[in-house]
């Protein structure tokens, strides 16, 4: 009896510590599993070591999926405000730091040892370090086979996250076991990842690497069938490679491979019209000119990409060109090579097709006692604690309904 229990949770990362936690307080016998040698990598690096664990306005408007109604009823269930109540039970420190984000004053640390204090007093098993290599259908129960014995469980939940950050412990595990038990997958790719750009068209933005301002930046449609439309307005920095900022993380989880995202870096100012209507007052150089509103190396990379002369005077250019310069600053289209990919994003978009999973509990529609919860599904949320809202708010649901 002793490998043989009513809960068996692949993964011990933040969903997982919830839906374990959340099972076992209801008293059922619990299993956690997971290959890593220390616990909860991913929390303990989120937010820049500080976690930011949720977001108090997450809605499903925050979040990409090709089901985007899916996430609503696990998300109204257990809410930012019901992970607070937790965290204040812990007497944890945090603060809010923008736009409903919040953070530990002190230490990602905390939280999984909030996680685990819970697991722990709801009487969790643990197996840890453990390799998982596979899961079956025995009978009634399930049969998870181990680098150990074998453990036996009338439900499986699937915990394993998405494949960013291979080198913290990120496995396909969780898409392998979808795929063995006939449910299907979305398209996988890195979601809030810098983007990267080659090629002589990108040449003169190389030397601007470090140069950080405050853009809107938009990508993809809002007509046609399973169409998707970023728009955000946050900080863009430039890098040796690419763009990266919260900017770029953000529309990367909307970017397509192939089409073009949109900046506009001055969203305060039409530059054609401004341009146009000072050409009799100011005698300037266009130089001196766009560098009262950019950085001036980001000014001059922009003049020369688009084939201006710093030098050249306001008063001596048509309207058209000036219009076409208004153009490159306030709706610069680039498409992008491709992403710096998951060995820098912070999660996967696509993962376990929603449509397979009842949105009550997370089970699979047609495999009873088959559960997948946290980022291995096809919810993604943006950049600002909505990922650590769906783990825990989808961990809740299916702990709670097993
Ligand atoms: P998670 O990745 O947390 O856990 C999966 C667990 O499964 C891991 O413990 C892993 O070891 C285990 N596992 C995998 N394969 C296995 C196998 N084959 N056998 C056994 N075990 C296996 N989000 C947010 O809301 N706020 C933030 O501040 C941040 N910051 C952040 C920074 C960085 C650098 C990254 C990479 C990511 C973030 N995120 C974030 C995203 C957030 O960390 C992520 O969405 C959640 O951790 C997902 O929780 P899960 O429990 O689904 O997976």
């Amino acid at each position: 009896m002793s490998n043989h229990y009513d809960v068996a949770v692949i993964g011990a990362g933040a969903a997982g510590m919830m839906c374990a936690a959340a099972a076992a307080a209801r008293g059922k016998r619990v299993l956690l599993l997971d290959h890593a040698s220390k616990l909860a990598e991913k929390i303990r690096i989120s937010g820049g070591g500080r976690c930011n664990f949720t977001n108090v306005n997450a809605g499903p408007q925050n979040f990409v999926s090709d089901n985007p109604h899916f996430c609503r009823s696990a998300l109204s269930r257990y809410t930012a405000q019901d992970f607070l109540a937790l965290v204040r039970k812990h007497r944890i420190a945090y603060h809010e730091k923008h736009r409903g984000q919040l953070f530990c004053d002190d230490s990602a640390e905390q939280i999984i040892r909030m996680l685990k204090d819970e697991c722990d007093a709801a009487g969790v098993a643990w197996r840890m370090p453990c390799k998982v290599n596979g899961v079956e259908r025995s009978g009634e129960l399930f049969r998870i086979d181990t680098d150990g014995e074998p453990v036996l469980a009338r439900n499986v939940v699937v915990a394993t996250g998405g494949l960013s950050i291979p080198k913290i412990g990120a496995t396909d595990l969780g898409y392998r076991i979808a795929r063995q038990f006939d449910v299907k997958i979305v398209e996988t790719r890195p979601g809030l990842v810098p983007l990267t750009f080659d090629g002589p068209s990108w040449q003169p933005f190389v030397p601007l690497a470090g140069i950080a301002l405050e853009v809107e930046v938009e990508t993809g449609s809002r007509k046609g069938k399973g169409a998707r439309h970023g728009h955000f307005r946050e900080d863009l920095l430039f890098t040796h490679r690419g763009l990266s900022g919260p900017a770029i993380l953000q529309i990367s989880s909307y970017w397509q491979p192939g089409t073009p995202i949109v900046l506009n870096l001055l969203p305060e100012m039409d530059v054609a019209e401004e341009l146009i209507a000072s050409k009799t007052s100011v005698k300037k150089q266009l130089g001196n000119i766009l560098s009262q509103w950019l950085p001036a190396r980001l000014a001059e990379g922009l003049l020369l990409a688009n084939g201006f002369a710093p030098d050249a005077r306001l008063p001596d250019m048509a309207d058209a060109k000036l219009r076409k310069l208004g153009d490159a600053i306030n709706r610069w289209a680039i498409v992008p090579t491709g992403s710096e990919g998951y060995r820098k994003a912070e999660v996967t978009i696509g993962g376990v097709d929603t449509r397979e999973l009842s949105q009550q509990t997370m089970m699979a529609n047609k495999v009873p006692g088959l559960y997948f919860i946290g980022e291995t599904v096809d919810v993604t949320g943006w950049l600002g604690g909505y990922n650590f809202q769906w783990a825990w708010a989808s961990g809740v649901a299916a702990g709670g309904s097993i």
